[in-house]
């Protein structure tokens, strides 16, 4: 069993960074493979609407930009972990970018994404984190995939780098989003 996770921040060692190690720090103690891609930062372009996905049908989008190698990793593992920071209360433009075409060439091919494990991981200072918390499970809830819950949203709160790992409620929320993915993946997949 793998999960691959994403973070959408371009700050790599930022908040999202150390939200999303909560999370796969308990996933790999609970003996699940993982994966960690850096998406923010990258030049990931936005989804054009030019629908070739639907008519070529081969699991890719035709744009040559490197999204094709994150959507196979996407499709090769069971779990998918997206994190992202609170940028004026919704996802980063990269994410955005990964879950627009990820869902497109996904929905094109008869649902690649379906019944994988999904969860969100969200780093804010202030407000608006639960609308990108919600954002990514729009993506979730319409490729068919699975979302575990935890003892709150999944939210890290924090401004600078690392201040996260001060929120001690958000840290505790992570592990127990980590241990309710790591369950639900060995009831589907173990
Ligand atoms: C462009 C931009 C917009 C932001 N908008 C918000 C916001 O709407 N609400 C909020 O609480 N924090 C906002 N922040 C703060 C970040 O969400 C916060 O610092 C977060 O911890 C950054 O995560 P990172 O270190 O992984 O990049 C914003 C930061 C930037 C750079």
């Amino acid at each position: 069993m793998r999960v691959v996770a994403f973070n959408g921040s371009p700050r790599k060692k930022g908040n999202t960074y150390h939200c999303i190690r909560i999370v796969l720090d308990v996933l790999a103690r609970e003996g699940i493979e993982t994966e960690f891609i850096q998406l923010g930062g990258s030049d990931i372009r936005p989804c054009r609407a030019c629908y070739k996905c639907f008519e070529k049908k081969n699991g890719k989008c035709v744009q040559k930009d490197g999204f094709n190698l994150l959507m196979e990793r996407m499709v090769a593992a069971e779990g998918i972990v997206i994190g992202s920071p609170t940028y004026f209360a919704n996802v980063t433009p990269e994410v955005k970018a990964l879950i627009d075409r990820a869902g497109l060439v996904a929905i094109a091919n008869g649902h690649l994404l379906r019944r994988k494990v999904g969860a969100a991981v969200i780093a804010v200072r202030r407000a608006g984190g639960t609308h990108v918390y919600s954002s990514i499970n729009y993506f979730f809830g319409i490729n068919h995939m699975i979302v575990p819950g935890s003892s709150y949203w999944n939210l890290g709160v924090g401004l600078d780098p690392g201040d996260v790992l001060k929120d001690s409620e958000g840290v505790g929320t992570l592990r127990d989003l980590g241990e309710n993915m790591a369950w639900v993946m060995e009831k589907l997949y173990g």
